[in-house]
């Protein structure tokens, strides 16, 4: 099983996650982060670092976020590996709980 970034991760990207996660499986887009799927080995140490509460084991992933699995691999294969923590985007207090934001994602 993986663990999946979701919608609350977008235009915020604390990085918080990055830090404690044993195989360096984050890759990184201009405002969101993913979770490549067979490289997380489901040690859960991810989950309860994000401060916007964005990541979920793939079998406790919310109805309405379903389509954040899939696309977690789609953007792995493509986006940058990501093994150190950063700052956070400039106005992620204000996005940190706008729902549906997927609309703002950016490749
Ligand atoms: Fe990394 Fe563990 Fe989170 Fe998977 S569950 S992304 S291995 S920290
Ligand atoms: Fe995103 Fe949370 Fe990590 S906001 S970058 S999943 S700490």
């Amino acid at each position: 099983m993986t663990f999946v970034v979701t919608d609350n991760c977008i235009k915020c990207k604390y990085t918080d996650c990055v830090e404690v996660c044993p195989v360096d499986c984050f890759y990184e887009g201009p405002n969101f982060l993913v979770i490549h799927p067979d490289e997380c080995i489901d040690c859960a140490l991810c989950e309860p670092e994000c401060p916007a509460n964005a990541i979920f084991a793939e079998d406790e992933v919310p109805a309405d976020q379903q389509h954040f699995t899939e696309l977690n691999a789609e953007l792995a294969d493509i986006w940058p590996n990501i093994t150190e923590k950063k700052d956070p985007l400039p106005d992620a207090e204000e996005w940190d709980g706008v729902p549906d934001k997927l609309q703002h994602l950016e490749r």
